[in-house]
């Protein structure tokens, strides 16, 4: 099981004083020495956190892979096509949500995705969608002609009671199942934390796991190394 860790909210403090620490650029270093397998961070529209210093700072420094989360605008496939992360990870993005609240929407964009998945596949960048754990999604990335899939957990990770839980999980292994089927290799993120991660790291079809919030806090206390030293131990559970 592979572990991205998104960094994201090492510059979201930094931004909330406007000065230069904590550094993300630091942050995505130590992460990589611990053991990450990438390191996830979003550039947004409104640059609410990682800024394009950030990205390509990162860029140079990292031994590890870098996924660049963005929106597909044309902007940020330019963007993309001159820091070149390993691999690009397709996100909807609205201004008003604290962070990102759902998969794509593929139906009606199947030829805006794929000119975007042509585009950066021709630098050799490759491309993740990150969408819900639906038939209907799943079909739609393959069509797409994506490499991957970023399955979003956010249904699992917010149910209180056992039985959504279990069937939020249904509805990701069935997805997971379907996606490597269709050749597509298999991610999953948004809101796993320390408490919830191993059921969803025993999902044998799902290959790498992208977690931010839950490290970067735990870091806090613990320290970044730690932090990410102990998710890795669960996950490999
Ligand atoms: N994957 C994607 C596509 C995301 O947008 C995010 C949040 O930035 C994450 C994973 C990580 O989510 P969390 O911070 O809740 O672990």
């Amino acid at each position: 099981m592979k572990l991205g860790i998104n960094i994201d909210h090492i510059a979201t403090l930094r931004q909330a004083r406007g000065g230069s620490e904590p550094d993300p650029v630091g942050a995505a270093m130590i992460a990589d020495l611990a053991g990450a397998d990438s390191i996830v961070c979003h550039l947004r529209e409104d640059r609410r956190h990682i800024q394009d210093r950030d990205l390509e700072l990162i860029r140079q420094v990292i031994h590890s892979r870098l996924n660049m989360e963005m929106a597909t605008t044309q902007e940020m496939i330019e963007k993309a096509l001159m820091v070149k992360p390993e691999i690009v990870t397709l996100v909807p993005e609205k201004r008003e949500e604290r962070t990102t609240e759902s998969g794509l929407n593929l139906a009606g964009n199947l030829q805006k995705y794929k000119d975007a998945v042509l585009t950066l596949n021709s630098s050799n960048i490759e491309v993740s969608l990150f969408i819900d754990p639906t038939m209907e999604a799943v079909k739609d990335s393959a069509k797409i002609g994506a490499q991957a899939v970023e399955l979003h957990t956010g249904t699992y990770a917010e149910m209180r009671d056992p039985q959504g839980a279990e069937a939020a999980l249904d509805d990701l292994t069935t997805a997971a199942i379907a996606a490597e089927k269709m050749g597509l290799f298999v991610a999953a993120g948004h809101g796993l934390h320390y408490h919830n991660v191993q059921p969803v790291a025993a999902i044998n079809e799902i290959e790498e796991l992208n977690i931010g919030h839950s490290i970067i806090s735990r870091a806090a206390f613990v320290g970044l190394s730690h932090a990410v030293e102990e998710m890795r131990y669960l996950i490999d559970r």
